[in-house]
């Protein structure tokens, strides 16, 4: 028996090998909690133990010489020098499970609705994988949101990632709510970041409803959590979306907003001493963005279709937030003060908003119409001028002539209520009719030979007149057409 053999020994030989796993907090300064005395790995959890015996979990966020630079995932009052630091070993795991269905969760997973645990959960961590540059599925199937602007104009594809750019207050939330309850999707994963409280609970009893929630899966960090726990809600959606695409699912994954989230995560790299760069950015934002959206996208095995909102402070559309998210996103949606102010909802600036996988996910019917669609829109705005005061002389441009003639039509068909959802087969055979030529006959939506223009996923259209002579539209939802639309 060599020396190294003897039980003692070894004992204590792995004793000092092993990490060490408790410490003293020796430094707090704003966010940043400082530890010594333990050896964890940058995303791993620490319990830090206060005087009366509650615990604070935070990660490692930083590691400098011998001390750990943590940020809290709870209140910091309380937390004193020298309150013991324990390290987890791991980073903090998520519950996951088909249980979350229909539940409301907060930024590290746990239910905050009143409702019993995650029963059938598993424990997963935060860490989820992206679908392989080379596994990744192509995007070139349609996933239809259940609005008719976007599910024709601006159409998205499963797995497509698309950001909504829009000002506070322009419709941003009720246009998710909209997209939960009228998309083709199994599941809907909704991630409110720094939201106020009071709209959270207003968001998800007005807006969603109970037909909206319960094939839905809601994360909630509102604006007075820690900057950490935002950012881990960001993280908890996906991780939540992965899960259930995992399942086979084709998963919606909305985030409102990815300004907030870039927000939180400055507030993190300053206090770990990051260095501000681009208007008081860090670094560190940069690079987190693509790491979040990178995870959505289709897999061997269903589909995460990402949309996240884009603060964009007085239409400033090159702030760096959303240049980032621009260049890394397959499309955008505009929404505008400008519709949203004349009562124009969902106010989406169809000229503005592109998909960019449209080519491989519509029919060439589909997309004359939408390409005329846009003509005519262009048309109305180019001549708005002219025609309100007088100066435009009826005859001069055919395309105006025609825009100024469908206007109505054009607005009411853009315009839906929030309680209203449409499918894509409807939208389609209602622009279709819309565009008819003048003299066409009546066309039924979803009538035999209209086949061409429904499209995947052929939704049956329901029986209604679109267009008669007169050219009336009924659209179904009550939004009648309104004078301002196309160009207010
Ligand atoms: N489709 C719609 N039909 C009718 N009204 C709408 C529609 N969408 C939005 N609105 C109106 O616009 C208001 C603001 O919408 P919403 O709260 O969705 O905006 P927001 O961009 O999420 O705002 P914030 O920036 O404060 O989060 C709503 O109170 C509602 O009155
Ligand atoms: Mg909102």
């Amino acid at each position: 028996m060599t020396i190294l053999a003897a039980p003692g020994l070894r004992r204590s030989l792995r004793a000092a090998a092993a990490p060490l796993r408790t410490g003293r907090v020796t430094r707090l300064v704003g966010l940043r909690l400082e530890v010594e005395g333990i050896e964890a790995a940058v995303g791993e959890a620490v319990w830090v133990r206060r005087a009366d015996g509650s615990v604070l979990p935070a990660e490692v966020v930083a590691v400098q010489g011998g001390s750990l630079a943590c940020m809290p995932l709870g209140e910091l009052s309380g937390v004193r020098f020298g309150d013991v630091a324990e390290a987890a070993g791991r980073p903090l795991p998520l519950t996951v499970g088909h249980g979350l269905l229909g539940r409301v969760v907060d930024g590290l997973g746990r239910p905050i609705d009143d409702g019993p645990p995650i029963f059938d959960g598993e424990e997963v961590s935060l860490e989820g994988t992206p679908p392989h540059p080379l596994r990744r599925e192509m995007v070139d199937r349609p996933l239809a949101l259940g609005v008719r602007a976007l599910d024709t104009a601006v159409p998205c594809g499963r797995g497509q990632r698309l950001g909504i750019f829009a000002g506070s207050g322009v419709g941003k939330s009720s246009l998710l709510s909209m997209i939960a309850r009228g998309t083709d999707a199994q599941v809907s994963v909704l991630t409110l970041i720094g939201e106020r409280g009071r709209e959270v609970s207003e968001f998800i009893q007005r807006d969603l409803g109970p037909e909206g929630l319960a094939r839905s899966v809601v994360v909630v960090a509102t604006s007075d959590q820690p900057a950490l726990v935002r950012i881990r809600s960001a993280f908890t959606g996906t991780r939540i979306a992965e899960w259930f695409r995992d399942q086979g699912n084709d998963v919606v994954l909305m985030m409102d907003s990815l300004t907030r989230f870039a927000m939180a995560q400055r507030e993190v790299g300053l206090s770990a001493g990051e260095p501000p760069a681009t208007r008081g950015y860090p670094p560190s934002v940069f690079s987190l963005l693509p790491r979040l959206l990178e995870r959505a996208g289709a897999a061997e095995r269903g589909s995460i279709t990402g949309l996240y909102t884009v603060l964009v402070e007085g239409d400033d559309m090159n702030e760096p937030i959303a240049d980032a998210a621009r260049s890394i996103l397959d499309g955008h949606i505009v929404l505008s003060r400008r519709l949203s102010t004349a009562g124009h909802f969902p106010s989406i600036e169809v000229l503005e908003s592109i998909s960019r996988v449209e080519p491989a996910i519509t029919t060439p019917e589909q997309r004359a119409l939408v390409r005329e669609l846009r003509q005519l829109l262009a048309g109305y705005r180019d001549a708005k001028d002219l025609v309100e005061i007088g100066a435009y002389a009826k005859g001069s441009n055919r395309v105006v002539d025609r825009a100024l003639e469908l206007k109505d039509l054009i607005d009411g068909f853009l315009r839906q209520e929030v309680a209203s959802t449409c499918s894509a087969g409807e939208s389609w055979a209602c622009l279709a009719a819309l565009l008819a030529p003048a003299d066409a006959p009546l066309v039924p939506a979803g009538a035999p030979g209209s086949g061409a223009l429904d499209g995947p996923p052929a939704t049956p259209a329901a029986p209604m007149v679109l267009r008669a002579p007169a050219q009336s539209l009924a659209v179904g939802d009550g939004g009648g057409p309104v004078a301002t639309g196309m160009g207010s």
